[in-house]
């Protein structure tokens, strides 16, 4: 939600600013703006995609050598110029660009307003930047000092970034809920929301933890805890590379994603998946697995795609490790005051690790005396830093909003662990052996899934003009078909509804017709036999029958329009195979219908506000 950059060094900081924020535009894209600092404070900002405020920098060509950047994703005030950041000091000596949302906003911009300061957005983030204005005025203190204090009456989530124009050897910093990172290069530093836009230039990186503030001069820099502190911070290194962000000849950066899940699944298995005992070796969990096996709950916690993971990770390990487990969106998990007790574990799963909702899941369980264990793929994220322990995706930076591969690498992360906890219990040496063999075959069967993407591609022709589908699966392929339609409706915007496939006869059959495509999960598993009834119940009400099956018998061509088939594998692993279609399908649909594939609208990448 939102991207912020910032640059402080010896180049010009116009480019630098604005190919970072290209390079965030997947987290927000509503509007964008700079601020560069060149003995005076030059702001340039405006509504829609960064390349209108490029072409308008062009024009201005501002010189400079620091200065900050944010693309948007609104929250409080519509997607216009005015709205957009960075927002500037009434006296024009310094400008701010923010993440997040300021929650006492109305009651601070109020007082603020009754002390004859004037607003001329509908933001909540012009209210911090009066606030600091007014502190700066009562107090006298310095830039810094009087963010610091300003942060203090603030309530709600912020990452932000300041430049003066009064200094121009000075950037500052500060977070609390929503992410930032400092890179550290020769002479010169770099400001992001995640590593995107810092990894051309430096893979040294700094992460600010909630309530730190960063100075940044080009001599060094110094990071102050709340309460005001110097702080010693732990250099990282990344593990991305440039061409990883690039789309590599993609036209979707979705599209390379999908193709990417191969090696994402084998580089989620790689070094944790071994054909003799241990079998499973799950890096930073191994010390916690005898806990979560005498956990009497598991509760699974996450946001979209995620949550959709975690229902899979409900049947793999109540079916193979036979322990209890729930399946809680965050953001109602967060706030209905939970019933935790002794012996319960939570596991958050997100791709960020920054996801507002499921930061606040952790936290809440955590404030409940309740291990929370992190499983996610963006390396330093806050999930990955502030759970007890957890297992990194290993599938590469996912750009593309629709999640694709970090699905697939989630669900054979919650397989390997599944398997793991079953290990001496419920499930025999080989039994896991078998398990263990099939999930390292499974990046060559999706392969051969991704080749048949030309028959899901003409498949798309004829129902990308459709107004609704419905997908349907039984089993652990009833969260593909919830995943199926997400996929769908937030690239295409297409209505789209998953259901368990015996559900329909309570309520969605009614919306059969022949202008609805209904998409089947029919793996020749043990719910093979109901499936191919309810694909009965939708032909004989003329609807119209896309069928994804490991089944080659034949039984389905006579009643489905398309038959998509995938590779068998076992029962439980299927997801893995089974979802592939369905991202191929809604991608190739959003495309014909001329969507914003990898920027859908209304959408960001990661969703760090509530
Ligand atoms: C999925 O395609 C969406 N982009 C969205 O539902 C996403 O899965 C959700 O916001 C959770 O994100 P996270 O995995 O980064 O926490
Ligand atoms: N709440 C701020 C706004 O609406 C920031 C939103 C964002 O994170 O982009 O402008």
């Amino acid at each position: 939600m939102c991207g912020i950059v910032g640059y402080i060094g010896e180049r010009q900081a116009s480019d630098i600013l604005i190919k970072g924020l290209s390079r965030l535009e997947y987290r927000g894209y509503d509007s964008a703006g700079i601020a560069i600092a060149n003995g005076k404070l030059e702001v340039r900002k405006k509504k829609g995609k960064i390349v209108h405020l490029s072409n308008d920098l062009e024009r201005a060509g501002i010189s400079g050598k620091i200065g900050i950047g944010h693309t948007r994703w609104a929250t409080h005030g519509a997607p216009n110029d005015v709205n957009a950041h960075p927002h500037v000091s009434s006296d024009g000596t310094f400008a701010l660009v923010h993440n997040g949302i300021i929650e006492n906003y109305t009651a601070l911009r109020e007082s603020l307003s009754s002390r004859g300061y004037n607003f001329t957005s509908q933001t909540d983030t012009e209210v911090l930047v009066r606030l600091i204005e007014d502190v700066q005025k009562n107090t006298g203190l310095s830039l810094g000092k009087a963010v610091r204090q300003a942060l203090s009456q603030v309530e709600g989530a912020y990452g932000i970034a300041l430049v003066s124009g009064e200094d121009s050897d000075m950037l500052i910093a500060a977070r609390k809920g929503s992410p930032l990172l400092l890179g550290i290069g020769e002479g010169e530093y770099f400001l992001g929301s995640d590593a995107a836009p810092i990894i051309e230039y430096t893979k040294k990186v700094v992460y600010l933890n909630d309530g730190e503030l960063i100075i940044v001069r080009r001599s060094g820099f110094k990071v102050f805890s709340v309460e005001d502190e110097a702080l010693d911070k732990t250099v990282h290194e990344l593990e991305w590379d440039l061409e990883q962000i690039e789309k590599g000849g993609y036209e979707h950066f979705m599209l390379k994603e999908i193709m990417e899940q191969p090696s994402a699944v084998e580089n989620s298995m790689r070094g944790r998946m071994l054909d003799h005992d241990p079998f499973v070796q799950l890096g930073g969990m191994m010390d916690s697995i005898e806990d979560l096996k005498n956990a009497s709950r598991i509760i699974l916690c996450a946001c979209g795609t995620s949550w959709h993971a975690a229902l899979v990770g409900e049947y793999l390990i109540e079916s193979l490790a036979r322990i209890p487990v729930e399946v809680e969106y965050a953001s109602e998990f967060r706030y209905r005051n939970p019933i935790l007790r002794e012996g319960d574990a939570v596991i958050v799963i997100s791709q960020s690790g920054e996801t507002a909702d499921t930061l606040a899941a952790m936290e809440e369980a955590q404030k409940n005396n309740v291990p929370v264990y992190g499983i996610c793929n963006t390396v330093g994220s806050t999930i990955a830093r502030e759970t007890k322990a957890g297992v990194y995706l290993h599938a590469g930076p996912e750009i593309g909003v629709a999640s694709t591969k970090a699905f697939t690498a989630q669900v054979s992360v919650l397989t390997q662990l599944a398997l793991k906890l079953s290990q001496g219990r419920t499930l025999g040496d080989d039994e896991l052996k078998e398990y263990v063999t099939e999930m390292k075959a499974i990046p060559a069967k999706i392969q051969q899934v991704l080749d048949s993407a030309d028959y899901v591609k003409e498949i798309s022709q004829i129902y990308g003009h459709a107004s609704n589908f419905l997908y349907l699966g039984r089993g652990p392929n009833f969260p593909v078909a919830l995943e199926g339609a997400l996929k769908l409706k937030e690239i295409s915007y297409i209505h789209a509804e998953g259901y368990p496939a015996a559900e329909m006869k309570h309520g969605p059959i009614a919306l059969i017709d022949e202008s609805m495509p209904v998409v089947f999960l029919a793996m020749q598993d043990s719910s093979y036999q109901k499936v191919l009834s309810n694909i009965e119940e939708v032909a004989a009400r003329d609807g119209i029958v896309i069928a994804v099956t490991d089944a080659n018998n034949g039984d389905l061509d006579a009643l489905c329009e398309h038959v998509i088939r995938i590779p068998k594998t076992i029962e439980l692993l299927s997801p893995l195979l089974s979802v592939v279609p369905l991202q191929l399908l809604s991608y190739y649909i959003a495309v014909m219908r001329g969507c914003e594939v990898d920027q859908p609208r209304n959408l960001a990448k990661s969703v760090t506000v509530e």
